[in-house]
């Protein structure tokens, strides 16, 4: 805990500059959805679509995230809240030094997530509800958890005995279960073009995405 001792120092050089300087909008890009669902695979095509096309991103993946700064934390409710509570704030600095930042996480509470929604200013926070069934996602089973879940080697499994509350009202949904990579992707650039977070002569005239 911080106290009462610990005293805000504003800095000399602003979000606003930094943002200038990289010719872009910073944004975070919040994926999230079931274990298998496909976020970190769409996260990462975006990722790499927005570099070669010239943007400065950071992608922050929960496998990833959860080896280094959040390796102390486990899958109870708790634990997750903390989880994203610490990610919304580490994206949050990325966001504050001109990044698109994109985040992919299960971040399965509704709460949660619009905690690190409230955490940004309006319209920077965009929320991708990679809405793939559970049937999908259990069939994948792509780290063989879902087979772990289901004989209860692995407890609080979300989907199987943990919960995942879907989002209401989230900005982008897409199903890697009936649609591709690609068009997925497609679909984040047309709504990152039409608000403005990225110019939009990224697009065709098809409104698929232009690679540079
Ligand atoms: S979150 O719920 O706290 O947002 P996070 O995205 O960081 O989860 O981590 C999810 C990853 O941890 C999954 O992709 C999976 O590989 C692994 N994992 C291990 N145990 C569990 C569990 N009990 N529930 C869900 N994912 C788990």
């Amino acid at each position: 805990m911080s106290g009462n001792n610990v005293v805000w120092h504003d800095q000399a050089v602003a979000k606003d500059e930094r943002s200038e300087l990289k010719k872009q909008k910073p944004c975070l890009i919040w994926f999230t959805g079931l274990s298998g669902a496909g976020k970190s695979t769409v996260a990462n095509a975006l990722d790499r679509w927005l570099h070669d096309n010239g943007y400065h991103t950071y992608l922050l993946d929960g496998d990833n995230v959860r080896h280094g700064l959040n390796k102390d934390l486990g899958f109870s409710d708790e634990d997750r809240v903390e989880n994203i509570r610490r990610v919304g704030e580490v994206s949050g600095l990325f966001v504050d030094a001109g990044i698109i930042t994109l985040s992919a996480f299960i971040s399965p509470f509704r709460s949660e997530r619009r905690m690190v929604r409230d955490m940004f200013c309006p319209g920077e926070f965009i929320e991708v509800f990679v809405n793939t069934p559970l049937d999908v996602c259990e069939d994948r089973d792509p780290k063989g958890l879902y087979k772990k879940a289901r004989t209860g080697e692995i407890k609080n499994f979300t989907g199987i005995s943990s919960d995942y509350e879907n989002p209401e009202k989230p900005e982008i949904v897409v199903d890697t279960a009936t649609t591709s990579v690609d068009v997925c992707v497609d679909k984040i650039v047309q709504y990152l073009c039409s608000n403005a977070v990225i110019p939009a002569y990224s697009l065709k005239e098809d409104n698929t995405a232009q690679v540079s």
